[in-house]
C-alpha cells in the first residue's frame, strides 16, 4: 500500500507504527466536515482559476458521492491511511483518478485538521448552548411555582437564613447563563478560518481565503499562517467552558443528592431517575446526579490533557496535536449527555415544601432577623448581633425557638422589643423584607424570572443567527 506521502520513503510503515500513528479510529467522526471543507476549498480553487470548472465539478460530485456512501454505511475506512483526511482523499482519487489529486492544491492536513475541528466545534457549541437554554427554561418553570416556597439558605452547609426555593434555583440560572455567555464568546474565536495557511507558510497559488470563508460560513480569516496551524487555544477555551459547566452541574447534582437524602428530605426523585440497591431493599439512589458529579472529573481531565499537550510545543504543527481530538470529543459528548438528562430529572422530582419549611423552623435562621429588627430601632449592628446571640444561647439552653419566647423574656434581652418582633422573625416576612434587586423577596423573584425569560428569548433568536 502506497501512502499519499510515500514517494520519499523506501520502506513501508511498520504495522505497529502505523497503528500508533493513526488517528482514524477517532477522527473518522469528522468525515462530514472534512468533505464540506474539501468542497469549499475546491470551489475556491476553481473561482480563482487554479483548477478548471470542469475539474471542480468532478471533484465536488465525487465528494458528494463519498459523503452519501459513508452515510449509508457503504465505506470501510482503510486504517493504513492514517487519518480521515487521507482516507477521503484516497477515496476521491480512487473514484476520479488524477483530477482527485488536485484537491490538495494549496492545502495541507495541518490547516485541514484545524478547519475540521473548528467546523465540528461550531456545531457542537450551538448544541451545548441549546441544551443549556433548555435547562434554564426548566429551572425557570420550576421557580415560577416556588417563589414563596420557604427553605433554609446555607453557608458552610449550616442553616443560615431563610430563602425561597425559586431564589435558590435562580442561583443556578445565573451560572448557566454565564456558561452560555462563555460559549458565545469562545464561538467568536472558533469562527475563524485557518484554511489557506497550508503546512505553515501559506501558498504561492492565488487563493482567495475570503471566498472559502464565505462558502463555509466563517466570520473571519486567520491572519498568521503559523498561528493558524499551531493554535489550539479555541479547543482549550471550549474545554475550559465545558469544565465550568460541569462544575455547575456537579454543584446542583450534589445538592440533589443531599436534598434526596433522609437527612434533608427536601425533594424526592422520580422513580424513573433513581436506582435501587441489589442488597438493601429500601434504597433509592440518586445515581444520575452522582454520575454527573463524577463525570465532572473526567471533563476536567480532558482540559488538563490538552493544556499539557500544548505546553511548550514549538511552532507550528506538531504531531502531539493529534492528541487534541479524543479529549475534546469526550468532553463534548459527556457534557451533552449530562445536559440531556438533567432538565427532565429536575422536572420530574417532587418538591417537599413542608419539609423545607420545617427545616427553616429549626436552627435559628431568624437570629439575623432579630439583629436587623434591633438595628431598625437604632441599635448598632454589632450590639444587636450580640443581643441576638445571647437570645440564641438562652433558647438552646431552654430548648426553645426564638418565636416561642414571650415578650417578658425578650424584654430581658432588650427593652426595645415590642410585639412586632414576632412578625419580623417570621420566615416569609423575613424573605419578603429583602427587597433590593437580587434579594429573595417574592416580588424580586417574579421580576428576575421575567428578566431571565426575556434573556432566554433573546438568546434563542441569537442562536438562530449563529
Ligand atoms: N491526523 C493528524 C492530526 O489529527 C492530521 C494532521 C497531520 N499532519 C501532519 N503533518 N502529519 O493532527
Amino acid at each position: 500500500m502506497k501512502q499519499l506521502w510515500g514517494s520519499r520513503f523506501s520502506k513501508a510503515l511498520d504495522s505497529k507504527v502505523n497503528d500508533f500513528n493513526s488517528s482514524l479510529s477517532f477522527d473518522c467522526k469528522l468525515y462530514k466536515y472534512d468533505i464540506e471543507g474539501s468542497m469549499a476549498h475546491t470551489k475556491m480553487l476553481s473561482d480563482t482559476g487554479i483548477i478548471t470548472a470542469y475539474e471542480k465539478d468532478k471533484i465536488v460530485n465525487a465528494l458528494n458521492e463519498i459523503l452519501d456512501e459513508i452515510e449509508n454505511g457503504k465505506v470501510e475506512f482503510d486504517n493504513s491511511y492514517e487519518d480521515i483526511h487521507t482516507n477521503i482523499e484516497k477515496l476521491l482519487i480512487e473514484k476520479i483518478g488524477d483530477t482527485g489529486k488536485k484537491v490538495h492544491t494549496s492545502r495541507s492536513r495541518n490547516d485541514q485538521v484545524a478547519l475540521d475541528i473548528r467546523m465540528y466545534l461550531k456545531n457542537e457549541i450551538k448544541s451545548i448552548i441549546k441544551s443549556l437554554i433548555l435547562l434554564i427554561e426548566v429551572l425557570l418553570n420550576i421557580s415560577k411555582d416556588h417563589t414563596d416556597t420557604i427553605m433554609p439558605g446555607y453557608t458552610h452547609l449550616q442553616r443560615a437564613q431563610s430563602v425561597t426555593f425559586a431564589h435558590h434555583l435562580g442561583a443556578y440560572v445565573e451560572m448557566f447563563k454565564r456558561d452560555i455567555e462563555r460559549l458565545d464568546d469562545t464561538y467568536k474565536r472558533v469562527n475563524v478560518l485557518p484554511l489557506g495557511a497550508c503546512a505553515l507558510a501559506g501558498t504561492p497559488h492565488p487563493i482567495d481565503r475570503e471566498v472559502a470563508a464565505k462558502y463555509l460560513g466563517f466570520n473571519d480569516v486567520s491572519l498568521n499562517s503559523i498561528d493558524a496551524v499551531s493554535d489550539r487555544d479555541f479547543v482549550i477555551e471550549t474545554l475550559s467552558a465545558l469544565s465550568i459547566i460541569m462544575m455547575h452541574l456537579s454543584r446542583i447534582s450534589e445538592e440533589i443528592i443531599l436534598w434526596a437524602s433522609f437527612e434533608f428530605k427536601f425533594i424526592e426523585l422520580d422513580d424513573s431517575y433513581s436506582t435501587g440497591s441489589s442488597i438493601m431493599p429500601q434504597k433509592k439512589n440518586p445515581d444520575i446526579a452522582e454520575l454527573t458529579r463524577g463525570k465532572t472529573g473526567r471533563v476536567y481531565g480532558d482540559l488538563i490533557t490538552l493544556l499539557t499537550v500544548m505546553k511548550s510545543l514549538p511552532l507550528a504543527y506538531n504531531k502531539d496535536m493529534q492528541e487534541d481530538k479524543e479529549p475534546l470529543f469526550d468532553a463534548v459528548e459527556t457534557v451533552l449527555a449530562c445536559l440531556s438528562i438533567m432538565p427532565s430529572m429536575l422536572s420530574a422530582m417532587t418538591i417537599k415544601k413542608d419539609n423545607m419549611l420545617k427545616a427553616v423552623k429549626e436552627g435559628f435562621l431568624n437570629a439575623t432577623d432579630v439583629a436587623d429588627y434591633l438595628v431598625k430601632k437604632e441599635v448598632a449592628f454589632r450590639d444587636a448581633h450580640e443581643i441576638s446571640g445571647k437570645i440564641v444561647s438562652y433558647c438552646i439552653k431552654e430548648n426553645k425557638t426564638i418565636e416561642e419566647l414571650d415578650m417578658e423574656t425578650l424584654k430581658t434581652f432588650s427593652k426595645l422589643f415590642t410585639d412586632d418582633i414576632y412578625k419580623a422573625i417570621n420566615p416569609t416576612a423575613s424573605v419578603n423584607s429583602k427587597k433590593a434587586l437580587g434579594g429573595p423577596s417574592v416580588g424580586n423573584t417574579v421580576q428576575v424570572i421575567k428578566i431571565n425569560e426575556e434573556w432566554v428569548k433573546d438568546k434563542k433568536n441569537q442562536l438562530e443567527k449563529m
